[in-house]
């Protein structure tokens, strides 16, 4: 049985529909992430969660009971938020035990906890320091803290390593993961951080204007994206789309880009196309679809570009070339391409490369 259940949930402020109809099934100790641009209503269905958003219609369920009129003290979740929300009068051991003393436990329970807590998250050295005299890792740490300490059923975490410097926030993601394996206990994370949602979720939930896009573990959602929305939105560096028309040729199919970049199209891939009665398409092309061509490879799936800019990455490094009319990314190894070099021959993966539609942009194949 599903441990946390959404029923088409919606959320509606005057005209602005914020969620609409999100169906969510999150199995106990899963760890989900929400994730999409600013103002797709993430923190809003987190917040319906809480319960500290009314729901407009739909049912919220945990193991099976329905929250919607379960106030939010007793819904059992313990909720992280961006702005660490302290208690500024309050050292750390009096925010780690709040909720504790909140809830009447004896003083030397709340101190064994707090003490528990603060050797896991490493904070046993600043337990008397009040709030400002932390740095904001520190004061993330007694956010997370605080909602450790109260052993909620479910963690909510709405981007609570948005104020971090990029280090930090690297390490912090890892640590929250780690913490969460530990405890087992069910996780929905909101961020507008792609990669954050990549490297933390069990699976994710893509949304854009209100609308599930997308539900998928990480590769699903990488490797199969259901639109080019998803297919652009998740991924780094992005996936390019590049526009191009279906031609005929002796039975077979080629894409043409332009400028004469002609790519052959593997035979199953073309019945898509036929399926779905398209000639024109739009093709999407992460950097790994995209390699410096080796003497021997077929010429149907090579096109050759000048080099307009080359990104070290240290393992690899992301050459932008171009496709038709459009700049795309290809990912050589190091020290293989330069600014500037004309004319180098490149080699598409043509099994691998997406196709969506040209309007709805759904996927074809
Ligand atoms: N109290 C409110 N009254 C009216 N509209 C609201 C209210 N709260 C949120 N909205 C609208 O609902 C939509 C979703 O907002 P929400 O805060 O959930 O987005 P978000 O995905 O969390 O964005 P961000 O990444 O910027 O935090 C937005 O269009 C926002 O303007
Ligand atoms: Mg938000």
């Amino acid at each position: 049985m599903a441990e946390l259940t959404l029923r088409t949930v919606e959320k509606r402020f005057g005209n602005v529909q914020a969620v609409k109809a999100v169906d969510l099934d999150v199995e106990h100790g899963e760890f989900i992430v929400l994730v999409g641009p600013s103002g797709c209503g993430k923190s809003t269905l987190l917040r319906m969660i809480a319960g500290l958003e009314e729901i407009s219609s739909g049912e919220i369920m945990l193991d099976g009971r329905s929250l919607n009129a379960v106030a939010p003290r007793d819904r059992d979740m313990a909720m992280v938020f961006q702005d660490y929300a302290l208690y500024p009068h309050m050292t750390v051991a009096e925010n780690l035990g709040f909720a504790l003393k909140m809830r009447d436990m004896a003083a030397a329970a709340i101190e064994e906890k707090v003490h528990a807590v603060a050797r896991m998250l490493e904070l046993d050295a600043l337990l008397e320091r009040k709030p400002k005299a932390l740095s904001g890792g520190q004061r993330q740490r007694v956010a997370l803290g605080r909602a450790l300490i109260r052993d909620p059923k479910v963690f909510l975490f709405d981007e609570p390593l948005s104020n971090l410097d990029a280090k930090l926030r690297v390490g912090m993601r890892m640590e929250i993961r780690k913490l969460q394996v530990a405890l087992g206990t069910t996780s929905i994370y909101v961020t507008h951080d792609q990669i954050e949602a990549m490297t933390m979720a069990d699976r994710i939930v893509v949304l854009k204007l209100g609308e599930v896009q997308q539900i998928g573990t990480p590769i699903d959602i990488y490797q199969r994206p259901v639109n080019s929305f998803v297919g652009t939105f998740i991924g780094s560096p992005p996936m390019s789309l590049v526009p191009a028309r279906r031609r005929g040729e002796n039975g077979e199919a080629v894409l043409a880009f332009g400028r004469g970049h002609d790519i052959r199209l593997p035979p199953e891939r073309v019945e898509a196309l036929t399926r779905a009665g398209v000639d024109q398409v739009e093709v999407g092309l992460r950097a790994e679809h995209i390699s410096l061509a080796e003497p021997g490879d077929a010429d149907g799936a090579a096109f050759t570009s000048d080099v307009i800019l080359v990104e070290e990455h240290g393992a690899d490094s992301i050459a932008v070339v171009t496709l038709g009319e459009r700049e795309v990314m290809a990912r050589v190894k190091p020290g293989a391409a330069h600014v500037g070099d004309k004319a180098r021959r490149f080699r598409l993966d043509v099994d691998a490369l997406h196709l969506f539609h040209p309007e709805t942009g759904r996927r074809l194949v």
